[in-house]
C-alpha cells in the first residue's frame, strides 16, 4: 500500500490538522504493515502558485519549451506522479478564512491537469485518479452545520473531479471556542479516527 499524506498548515508540530493527518496515517500502517508513506509538507514547503509564466510553460508543447519552462512543470509532474503512485491519500486540510489554505489549492491546481489526471467526454468530466481512497482531516476554529460548510464541499468537489470520489471527512472543530470546545473538537476527530474500519 502506498501512502501519500499531504499537510497544508503552515504550523509546525502545533497543527491539529496534522496531528489528525498523522493518526489516520499510523492507523493505517498499523493494518497495513509495509506500507510506504510518502509526507509532502505544503506547509514547510509551498508549492509555486499559478501565474502566467507557469500556465504559459504548462501550454507549451514539452519539446519546445524552454530550461525554465521545463523546470516549472516539472514540479507539477512531481505532485501528479506522487499522487498517480498513492492507493491511498491522507489530507491534512486547516480552514483558513472559510476555505482551504493557498497552499492545498496550489497542490490541486498543480495536480488537475487536462488529459492527464481528468478529461473531457461527451457526456461531461471524467476523472482519472480513480480506485483511490481520500482522508481529509478539517481543523476549524469554529463550527459549521454540514449544510453551510464553506470548506469541505470544495474540496470533495475537487477530489470528485479528479476522480477520487470515495473520501472520509474527520472534523476537529471548535478550536478557537474556549478550552472545553476545543477538547471536545479534538475529542471527536479521535473517535472519528479510532472508528475508521
Ligand atoms: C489565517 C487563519 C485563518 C483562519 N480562518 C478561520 C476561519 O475562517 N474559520 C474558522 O473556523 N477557523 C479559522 N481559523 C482557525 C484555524 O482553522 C484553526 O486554528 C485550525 O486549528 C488550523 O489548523 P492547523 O491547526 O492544522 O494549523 C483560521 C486560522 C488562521 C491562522
Amino acid at each position: 500500500m502506498n501512502i501519500l499524506q499531504i499537510n497544508s498548515s503552515v504550523r509546525g508540530a502545533s497543527s491539529e490538522s496534522k496531528r489528525v493527518a498523522n493518526n489516520v496515517v499510523a492507523k493505517l500502517q498499523a493494518a497495513n504493515p509495509g506500507a510506504r508513506v510518502t509526507v509532502r509538507d505544503l506547509g514547510a514547503n509551498p508549492h509555486p502558485v499559478l501565474d502566467e509564466a507557469a500556465l504559459g510553460a504548462l501550454f507549451t508543447p514539452a519539446e519546445q519549451r524552454s530550461a525554465e519552462q521545463a523546470a516549472r512543470v516539472a514540479l507539477d509532474d512531481a505532485l501528479i506522479a506522487e499522487v498517480q503512485a498513492a492507493d491511498v491519500v491522507v489530507i491534512g486540510a486547516p480552514m483558513y478564512n472559510f476555505g482551504m489554505p493557498i497552499q492545498l489549492k496550489a497542490w490541486f491546481d498543480a495536480i488537475a491537469r487536462a488529459g492527464v489526471t481528468f478529461r473531457y467526454t461527451e457526456t461531461g468530466p471524467e476523472g482519472l485518479l480513480k480506485n483511490k481512497k481520500v482522508y481529509v482531516a478539517t481543523a476549524r476554529g469554529g463550527i459549521y452545520p454540514a449544510d453551510a460548510d464553506p470548506q469541505v464541499p470544495h474540496i470533495r468537489m475537487l477530489l470528485n473531479f479528479l476522480g477520487m470520489s470515495d473520501s472520509t471527512f474527520i472534523y476537529s472543530a471548535g478550536l478557537a471556542m474556549g478550552p472545553e470546545a476545543a477538547a471536545k473538537g479534538q475529542a471527536e476527530a479521535d473517535a472519528a479516527v479510532a472508528a475508521l474500519a
